[in-house]
């Protein structure tokens, strides 16, 4: 059985490999970027987006400042170097270094199975966050796709809005009533507890909210879909904290005209760069399934692998997975917008103070593109028509279906799979629900790689997954394989570009 799904894969005209792109690179500027939008937006998308193309797979060189100055004469390092904290070293670097720099090139650890992929363990990034110089204390993070990143941004600006309005309602009515309003929070029919609102002041109305029964978010109710434990917003803040802690390139809008990394370069990465980089991780074509790619024609799925895969989706939910990896979601509005306009996703002020208005970062001249139409790759001609295939569908009622298997919540997993350290105060052993779009082509798997296979992965769940991993081991083993299918049949597939 699994051997006919990877045959299936393999009937498809894989894009090879590439190794990172050496020469020369411009700068994008922001300002040309808003004088396009105003112009041509569709094309200002597609400039955007092939600047992101180029900038994640360049091979950055000490002429852009890539790396930094380490210490000891060193440019890079795998592990994090507390110990080196002379003026300008490691542990000096503004803003505070996490881990690298280790590489030259984005695509240097995204790569599995393609650029934009997922890291082997040999790619895994090497944190001490605190500076603790204890390697038992060190956190590892394995390298996730960055395919169509958009959808998670998209749908948890959606999830934060109507959590944000609960809120609102709560505060209305404890000023109306004069009292206490408990609200239950709900959002794309993902729990995430309860937040109480408590008239303190009558008139003018003054509301104090006790999140102390708050879960999976923080307690401004802001999802944060980014990062194994769901730490950042949005992909602009994930992308200049990764510019500049794993290659040392230090974009202007974290640090504005410094060298915080004493390598002899400032203005590493402008506003435009970033811009460009988050339209195009954004605007990537989604992870497929085999039964979509079967149905147009694309894929060979026996009638037996068909059927496990389907079985295998109705055990995924029957058996409590799909709980927390919720197969679908209705995105309702498609648009994607850098910057967007949505409150918690979009910088108020940029990380070194300045005003991302000031430097031409404004929500009036975003770069915008439809997720469920505009995605330039994997277009592809099926029966005489176009098929975005990398774009969202629409069910019949013209909803578009993001099929994400996340909640975007954190939950508790267990001591098994906690971190040796809790920098942030989440809790060592919590993480978010992982996307499990594209899954099948991603090991090894979990937050450090420490799963070589999907099974493994299943069965290390704890904590809140404690009941569904068991329910999954009670499973016989035609019953388990059918789930590992239908994982395996979630793919990242990137098809040959006719105008290349
Ligand atoms: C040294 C390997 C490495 C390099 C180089 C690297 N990344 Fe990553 N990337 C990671 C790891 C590891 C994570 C997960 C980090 C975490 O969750 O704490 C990650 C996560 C991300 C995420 C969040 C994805 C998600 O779904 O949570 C984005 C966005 C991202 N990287 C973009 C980039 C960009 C853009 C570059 C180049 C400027 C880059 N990365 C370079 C290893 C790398
Ligand atoms: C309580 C919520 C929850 C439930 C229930 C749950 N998961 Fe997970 N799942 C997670 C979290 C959180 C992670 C990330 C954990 C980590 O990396 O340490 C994860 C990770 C995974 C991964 C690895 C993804 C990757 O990219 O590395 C797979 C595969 C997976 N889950 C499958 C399943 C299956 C199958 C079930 C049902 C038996 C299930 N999960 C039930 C929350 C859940």
């Amino acid at each position: 059985m699994k051997e006919h799904l990877r045959l299936a894969v393999f009937l498809l005209p894989l894009v090879a490999q590439t190794g990172a792109v050496a020469g020369e690179i411009t700068p994008v500027d922001q300002a040309a970027l808003n004088a396009g939008v105003a112009a041509d937006p569709d094309a200002t998308f597609l400039t955007a987006f092939d600047a992101g193309d180029e900038l994640t797979e360049f091979s950055f060189t000490a002429r852009e400042g890539v790396g930094a100055n380490v210490g000891e004469g060193r440019r890079f390092s795998r592990i994090p170097r507390a110990d080196l904290d002379d003026p300008g070293e490691w542990a000096m670097h503004v803003p505070t270094r996490e881990t690298g720099p280790n590489a030259t090139s984005c695509i240097a650890c995204h790569i599995v199975p393609a650029a934009n992929g997922a890291g082997d363990v040999a790619l895994n990034a090497i944190l001490d966050p605190r500076h603790t110089g204890d390697p038992a204390l060190f956190l590892e993070r394995n390298t996730p796709h960055l395919f169509a990143l958009g959808i998670p941004q998209n749908l948890a600006e959606e999830m934060s809005s109507e959590l944000l309005a609960i809120r609102e309602a709560a505060r209305a009515r404890a000023c109306a009533d004069g009292g206490r309003e408990t609200a239950r929070l709900v959002a794309k029919g993902v729990e995430f507890g309860s937040i109480v609102a408590v008239q303190t002041e009558a008139s003018p109305c003054k509301v104090h909210f006790d999140t102390s029964l708050v879960e999976g978010v923080d307690d401004d109710l802001i999802i944060r879909p980014f990062g194994w434990k769901g730490e950042r917003a949005t992909i602009r803040d994930f992308t200049r904290n990764a510019a500049h802690n794993e290659l040392g390139l230090q974009p202007v809008e974290l640090v504005g005209a410094a060298d915080g990394d004493f390598d002899g370069v400032t203005h590493e990465l402008t506003v435009g760069d970033i811009t460009a980089l988050v339209v195009y991780m954004a605007g990537l074509e989604r992870p497929v399934n085999v039964l979509e790619l079967a149905e147009l024609g694309l894929a060979e799925l026996p009638e037996t692998d068909r059927a496990a895969y389907l079985a295998g989706a109705a055990r995924f939910n029957a058996i409590g997975c799909g709980s927390c990896h919720v197969p679908e979601m209705v995105l309702e509005d498609t648009n994607f917008s850098e910057p967007s306009d949505t409150f918690g996703y979009f910088d108020v002020v940029f990380p070194d103070g300045s005003d991302p208005k000031a430097r031409g970062l404004d929500a009036a001249t975003a770069v915008s593109f439809d997720l469920a139409a505009d995605q330039p790759n994997n277009r592809i001609e099926v029966d005489g028509r176009t098929v975005a295939l990398g774009a969202l569908t629409r069910d019949d009622s013209g909803r578009a279906i993001a099929r994400w298997y996340t909640d975007f919540r954190r939950h508790d997993m267990g001591a098994e799979l906690a971190d040796p350290d809790d920098p942030q105060g989440l809790g060592a052993a919590v993480f978010m629900t992982r996307s499990l779009a594209g899954v099948g082509s991603t090991g090894p798997w979990l937050h450090d790689g420490r799963a070589t296979s999907l099974e493994a992965a299943i069965l290390a769940h704890g904590g809140a997954a404690a009941a569904a991993r068991a329910a999954y081991a009670a499973l016989d083993a035609v019953a388990r394989e059918e789930i590992v299918a239908y994982l395996e049949g979630q793919i990242i597939v990137t098809l040959d570009e006719e105008d290349d």
